[in-house]
């Protein structure tokens, strides 16, 4: 199969590009990335010589409009992708997530290939702690700008396949960790604090719930999802990782040795989402489908392990991160 892979030098995406290089040699793989401040060449080091790189943007029509003419299936990964970001700014979010979706789709279209779409759990708004999960049903209602745009490109993709015949899947995914991710988000911050002795940062009281699951085990989905998913069809995708934040800051003290209350609570983000959890029974049943990290803690120790070991990989993002987060206002409480 010829794949083209938007996104392939962020976070998922790459996890994505190197998994396949190592396991599908049958799959040739071409990646689009911008290399925004969240793309890093570096990511796909090990793998530079068994694919092409093409730095450009998604909205870029005719750059696409060739890649697309040349390949078997798209899947895109390509995104505006953090919340905080699109709160101070959300103009890159409409043009990356909205526009770029639409390129992308037109081009499909046009040479009638494949198309998996990456999408986020974010898109459905948050739960109460009582509410059942999220499922395929459950109606759309974002909370940020970043999850209303990728509301928004889900949208624009199920007309693209009710009306023009594009042969697409989605896949709305929990939160990631792992390998490669960018030290804005959450557990990557407090593990590179918590490296320099710095006290990890929750924000508000700590007890919103996301629920984790590993990339490793996202991109087996998207896989299966590309391969077996019915057409037009959404899957949700999630591995029962529920847990609040102040817990997972504890459990990145306890591996530190440090004092479980030595943290900071900082300045809350605007419209936090409460509570995220996936009910993944349909990729479970129909495509047969199960993660392989079942251990949060353990993922978790391993992802510690990776960031002791690759501090060249994150280091020269470290303190202009740190900067963005004072710039925005965020203080301790
Ligand atoms: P990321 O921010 O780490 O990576 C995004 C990549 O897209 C970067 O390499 C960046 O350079 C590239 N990019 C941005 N704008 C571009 C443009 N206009 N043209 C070409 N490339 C561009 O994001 P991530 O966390 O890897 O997320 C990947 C996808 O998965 C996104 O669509 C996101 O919405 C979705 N998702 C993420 C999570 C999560 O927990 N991180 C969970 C569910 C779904
Ligand atoms: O649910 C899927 C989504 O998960 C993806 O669509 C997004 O692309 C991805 O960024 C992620 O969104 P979140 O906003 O949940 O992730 P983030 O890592 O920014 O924050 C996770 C939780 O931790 C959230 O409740 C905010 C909180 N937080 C975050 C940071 C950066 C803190 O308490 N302190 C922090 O320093």
């Amino acid at each position: 199969m010829r794949l083209l892979v938007t996104g392939g030098a962020g976070f998922i995406g790459a996890n994505f590009v190197r998994q396949t290089v190592a396991e599908r040699p049958d799959t040739t793989v071409t990646v689009l990335d911008a290399l925004t401040y969240a793309g890093n060449r570096a990511s796909l080091d090990s793998v530079a010589e068994g694919i092409d790189f093409v730095h450009g943007d998604i909205a870029d029509l005719d750059l696409v409009d060739e890649l697309v003419s040349g390949v078997d299936a798209v899947v895109h990964f390509a995104a505006e992708s953090h919340n905080d970001n699109s709160l101070a700014d959300p103009w890159p979010f409409l043009q990356t997530n909205i526009i770029g979706t639409y390129s992308l789709l037109q081009a499909v279209r046009r040479h009638e290939v494949r198309y998996h779409h990456v999408s986020t759990d974010e898109v459905y708004g948050d739960l109460t702690p009582e509410e059942p999960a999220f499922t395929e049903s459950t109606a759309y209602n974002p909370s940020s700008p970043y999850s209303a745009t990728k509301a928004g490109s889900d949208m624009l993709v199920r007309a693209w396949a009710r009306s023009f015949g594009v042969r697409a899947t989605l896949s709305n995914c929990s939160n990631n960790y792992g390998p490669y991710q960018h030290v804005e988000k959450f557990i990557p911050r407090q593990i590179t604090n918590l490296i320099d002795g710095v006290r990890p940062r929750l924000y508000g009281a700590g007890h919103q719930v996301r629920d984790w699951i590993h990339v490793a085990d996202h991109n087996r989905a998207v896989w299966d999802i590309l391969e077996r998913g019915r057409l037009g069809r959404t899957y949700l995708i999630g591995a029962n990782g529920e847990l609040d934040n102040k817990s997972v800051v504890r459990l990145l003290l306890a591996a530190f040795d440090r004092d479980p209350d030595d943290f900071d609570h900082v300045t809350d983000r605007r419209g936090h989402d409460q509570r995220y959890a996936i009910d993944a029974s349909l990729l479970r049943e129909e495509l047969g489908w199960t993660p392989r990290y079942s251990d949060f803690r353990t993922g978790l120790l391993a992802t510690i392990q990776w960031y002791r070991d690759n501090e060249s990989w994150w280091r020269p993002r470290k303190a202009e991160t740190e900067r963005a987060y004072v710039a925005s206002g965020e203080q301790t409480l």
